[in-house]
């Protein structure tokens, strides 16, 4: 406690030296109100899944934290749907978690109960391009499971994927097939059809280097198809995001904030937010960024050269969710794309139409990051189609009640960033610059397996530099 003080003092003056030469239209800002310079260990830009992860476990560890959030609510893609007469819950992001004892220790932490996941319903299969039922029968989980042993012969092969991002170079050619040529090399067409649907996101699918499919096919991924899911009971991970919100407190948590400017090259950071309640200035020690880096999704970064190089590097997927009313569906319905390669549809689209309470829960994937407009029109449009194929009139239009754009979405680089070390220059920038970065472009597009990843290398890397 003690050291804190002393710390904080001693930036204070480092701060104040700086402004003297810097001349920072901050000054005006930190003499007028001291409440509006907030000192903190570690400031964490984002709290989705890991932003959250990472600021409670500080805690845990005594250091100060500060949360600067775009959106309402921590939990990123964890969004709930309510719906406002009967309360009923429908999770429209983060459904299921791995049987970890991160995952288990986290939601007890904070009393919200999870139990397994149940088998999914009913669902028919139809070609949503064309609206139209397809007698289509996916392999059977025997076949399923086959291909699956065989996929883990090779995913053993590379055991340090499994919480690094460490390659060997050259890259082994296998890494960079895609998944498409992967699954022709070693007859595994029985895992596609099911794998278009646990790999949501990531598009086309087919296309994908086996590098990234490894990475969230990983062998955690394999357990949790096997052994079964977690969920929460409540069908609302959002419930864990407001438990933690409350943990954090709100001296801790800025919602509807964003970065206005930031300063991370002397011996702390200072981030300049803008927050409803008026501009802030962060004096830190530490930064944490985990929004998705890339260079547009970073405003108010004092980037380098370095991170301006490697994160323009990616690309990224779009992926969209939403509830829509009066569809007039009785069943839960799934893309299938009959006469196409493995029967796996065509991109953009969307996946399904899962049916609960009346309502049509709907995700939507694309290779590109797509105009929502575009996404909400062509979803409309597939209900048309599928509803005039089955005849369906209902008095009401079909109308939305929910819709999220999850885009940018699973960034990846090519095969020939990958070959030239991009990993291993990425990496190379966890510490300097006062920052660490954590989030799904670290490991893979999974909450469980980023918490775990969390533990195992962030917060060491992270409480050795505070
Ligand atoms: C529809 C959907 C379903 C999913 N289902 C599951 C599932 O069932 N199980 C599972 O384990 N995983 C699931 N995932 C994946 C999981 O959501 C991600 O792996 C995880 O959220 C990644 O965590 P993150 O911290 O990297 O990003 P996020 O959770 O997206 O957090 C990033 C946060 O940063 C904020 N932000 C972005 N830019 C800025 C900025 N400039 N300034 C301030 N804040 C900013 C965002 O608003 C967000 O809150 C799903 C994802 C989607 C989209
Ligand atoms: C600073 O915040 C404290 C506690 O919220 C409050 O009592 C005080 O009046 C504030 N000071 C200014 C200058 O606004
Ligand atoms: C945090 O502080 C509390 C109270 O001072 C102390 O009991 C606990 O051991 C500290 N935890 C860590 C990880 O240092
Ligand atoms: C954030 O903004 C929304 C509207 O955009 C508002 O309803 C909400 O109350 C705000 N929350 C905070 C914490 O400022
Ligand atoms: C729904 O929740 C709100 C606030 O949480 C409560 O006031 C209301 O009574 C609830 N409605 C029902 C039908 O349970
Ligand atoms: C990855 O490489 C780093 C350093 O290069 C090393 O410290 C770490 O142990 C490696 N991780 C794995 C899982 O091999
Ligand atoms: C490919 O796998 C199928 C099962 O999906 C099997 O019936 C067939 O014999 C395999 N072919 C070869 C060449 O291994
Ligand atoms: C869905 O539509 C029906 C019929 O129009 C209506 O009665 C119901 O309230 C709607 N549900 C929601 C959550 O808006
Ligand atoms: C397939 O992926 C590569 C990068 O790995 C990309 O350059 C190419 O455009 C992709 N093709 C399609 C059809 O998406």
């Amino acid at each position: 406690m003690h050291l804190r003080i002393l710390w904080a003092t001693s930036l204070t003056l480092s701060f104040f030296s700086g402004l003297v030469s810097g001349g920072d239209s901050v000054t005006g800002l930190a003499s007028a109100d001291p409440n509006d310079t907030i000192y903190r260990d570690v400031v964490v830009i984002g709290g989705g899944s890991t932003g959250t992860y990472t600021a409670v476990r500080l805690r845990d560890y005594n250091n100060t934290v500060a949360v600067i959030e775009k959106k309402d609510f921590l939990g990123g893609h964890a969004e709930t749907y309510v719906d406002p007469t009967t309360n009923y819950t429908i999770n429209l992001g983060v459904v299921v978690f791995a049987q970890l004892k991160v995952v288990t220790d986290y939601f007890a932490r904070f009393n919200v109960p999870i139990e397994p996941l149940a088998a999914w319903g009913t669902n028919e299969y139809v070609d949503f391009a064309t609206g139209k039922a397809v007698n289509y029968t996916p392999p059977s989980s025997e076949a399923f499971g086959a291909a699956l042993t065989t996929y883990t012969t090779h995913l053993e092969k590379y055991p340090a994927l499994q919480g690094s991002f460490n390659l060997t170079y050259p890259v082994e050619t296998d890494l960079l097939l895609t998944f498409g040529e992967f699954v022709d090399k070693y007859n595994l067409s029985d895992m596609v059809p099911q794998t278009f649907r646990v790999n949501q996101g990531f598009a086309p699918l087919l296309n994908i280097s086996m590098l990234y499919m490894f990475k969230y096919l990983n062998s955690d991924e394999i357990d949790s198809l096997a052994q079964g899911f977690l969920t929460t009971t409540r069908h609302d991970t959002q419930e864990l995001y407001r438990q933690a919100t409350a943990f954090l407190g709100s001296d801790s948590v800025f919602l509807n904030s964003s970065v206005l400017s930031m300063d991370r090259s002397g011996s702390g950071v200072q981030v300049r937010v803008q927050t409803p309640a008026g501009p802030k200035l962060i004096v830190a020690k530490k930064l944490v960024s985990t929004p998705p880096p890339l260079v547009a999704n970073l405003a108010g970064y004092d980037l380098s050269g370095d991170e301006t190089a490697l994160f323009g590097q990616f690309f990224a997927n779009g992926y969209y969710g939403g509830v829509i009313n009066n569809t007039g569906f009785d069943v839960s319905l799934s893309n299938a794309g009959p006469g196409q390669p493995y029967d796996v549809p065509t991109l953009p689209g969307p996946y399904a139409f899962t049916m609960n309470q009346g309502l049509a829960l709907v995700h939507y994937g694309s290779p590109t990051v797509l105009p929502e407009e575009d996404v909400k029109a062509d979803i409309l449009a597939t209900v048309e189609r599928i509803r005039e194929a089955r005849g369906i009139v209902t008095d009401a239009a079909p109308e939305w009640l929910a819709f999220v754009s999850h885009a940018p979405f699973n960034l990846m680089v090519s095969n020939e960033a990958i070959q030239d070390g991009f990993y291993e220059k990425l990496f190379a920038l966890q510490g300097r610059r006062n920052t660490f970065y954590n989030g799904a472009v670290w490991h893979t597009q999974d909450s469980s397996v980023l918490w775990q990843f969390t533990e195992d290398y962030v917060l060491p890397i992270l409480l050795a530099a505070l």
